[in-house]
């Protein structure tokens, strides 16, 4: 019998691997990534919180919407005796609720909270879409100022930039106050019930549950239809309007490029004012790197008293990985040892084995072989290591006290008391 990966999963390698249409890079390059993300959005001064994988399956229900894709078809839930759970689709709610639980406004001011971790949604398995992903995002809790919004997406921008990823696309858009989505819902419903017969099976349903995810289709048919439909701007009262207004004018003055999209409505249904999605032409179908918006009624919507306006973002790590491979990014590598250790001999393998311990705790990385392998053997193996230099004892030079210490590049070599080992190789001086 022999496992594999579930479909629309991964392992990560210490070696870039490939699997499912996407080359998976090796671990130092999620480590990068990782860390760039961390940098960037630190200069944002978004600090980090890390929520369960694990979370209620009503705070997803409540939270994403009951009718969204990812809530009617895609969780991944977990009976458990009487509880039910749900392997996060998404990390806004699940922030949120830690927000609530937490009293996190008892530190004062705004909250800027960024996140990096794994998600599941149970979609078809494509390039660029997985069925366990990887996201980094940011939540921008209690506050209703436009520089909130304006800063999440010059944040989204700014991870970016500091990979260089070209021929991107900022889409933005307002949805309006929660008062204003039954009107354009309504107005969308009454110019397409005519076309009712003419429509695809989803985009049917749709009228029925949630009209304006038809401004989504990619049906030409129906996306002509569209050509005439209400305009989400015209149903956008006064006071949203202001603030989508403020948020475009302060991104003008970031010189943040976006281009205004009047259709653009997100799949998810917590979203009020502002919406917005980064995408790029390198990535096929799936041409999302992350998305986001404000999110004013989620609190409420999750159990809150009071409501808690909120912006963010989320954006997946594999898609920023497509975008870059496909500008021959250079990852870097996982540094090699510093010091490759190679006995003769029984007593010699001993006390290398000692010598490397003493090694590492002065700072060093120290790799030997295993398995009593011969000189050339273990010297073959210390190539390939990549380590920049080599510590040899055989038996006769254990009875001197002394290591031969080679540097793999130039090949010279001279003797180093064993004692003086670590302060001589810490120390840069062998
Ligand atoms: P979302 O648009 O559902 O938004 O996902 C954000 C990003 O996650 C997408 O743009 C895409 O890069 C990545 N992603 C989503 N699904 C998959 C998948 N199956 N495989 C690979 N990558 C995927 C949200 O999740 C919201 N929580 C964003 C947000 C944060 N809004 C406010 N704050």
């Amino acid at each position: 019998m022999s496992f594999q990966t579930i479909r629309g999963t991964f392992d990560v390698l210490p070696d870039a691997h490939d699997t499912g249409g996407m080359t998976v890079p090796g671990s130092a390059a999620w480590r990068h990534v990782e860390a760039t993300v961390r940098d960037v959005l630190g200069r944002f001064a978004f600090e980090e919180i890390r929520t369960p994988v694990l979370e209620p399956v009503d705070l997803v229900a409540r939270g994403v919407g009951a009718t969204t894709d990812i809530v009617s078809k895609e969780m991944f839930v977990v009976e458990r005796t009487k509880e039910t759970y749900v392997l996060r689709p998404e990390v806004t709610a699940p922030v949120m609720r830690a927000y609530l639980e937490h009293h996190l406004e008892q530190r004062g001011g705004a909250q800027r909270l960024f996140y990096v971790g794994p998600c599941f949604r149970a979609e078809r398995p494509q390039k660029g879409r997985f069925r366990q992903f990887h996201q980094f995002g940011t939540e921008l809790i209690g506050s209703d100022d436009p520089r909130a919004d304006a800063e999440t997406v010059a944040a989204l921008r700014a991870v970016y930039d500091a990979f260089g990823v070209r021929d991107t696309r900022l889409r933005l858009n307002t949805l309006g106050d929660a008062a204003d989505r039954p009107r354009y819902r309504d107005a969308l419903r009454d110019y397409f019930e005519p076309y009712a017969a003419d429509l695809s099976e989803t985009s049917r349903a749709r009228l029925e549950t949630n009209p304006l995810r038809i401004l989504d289709t990619k049906n030409p048919a129906e996306q002509a239809l569209l050509a005439d439909a209400p305009r989400l701007p015209d149903f956008v009262g006064g006071a949203a309007a202001e603030h989508y207004a403020e948020v475009k004018a302060l991104l003008d003055g970031l010189g943040v490029p976006y281009v205004e999209d009047p259709r653009l409505v997100r799949g998810l249904d917590y979203y009020t004012r502002t919406v917005f999605e980064l995408e790029s032409d390198a990535l096929g179908a799936q041409s999302a790197l992350g998305a986001g918006g404000r999110y004013d009624g989620l609190a409420e919507a999750v159990g809150s008293k009071q409501p808690v306006p909120a912006v963010g973002f989320a954006a997946g790590i594999e898609r920023l990985f497509l975008a870059l491979d496909a500008q021959g990014y250079a990852f870097p590598q996982t540094a090699p040892p510093d010091v490759f250790v190679v006995a003769l001999g029984g007593a010699a393998e001993r006390a290398t084995f000692g010598i490397a311990q003493t090694l590492r705790t002065a700072g060093l990385r120290v790799d030997f072989a295993l398995g009593g392998r011969s000189m050339k053997a273990q010297m073959r193996a210390a190539d390939r290591s990549g380590a920049a230099r080599t510590v040899i004892v055989g038996d006769d030079e254990l009875a001197a006290g002394e290591a031969q210490v080679r540097d793999l590049e130039t090949g010279a070599q001279r003797a180093v008391p064993i004692a003086a080992l670590a302060v001589t190789l810490a120390g840069g001086a062998g």
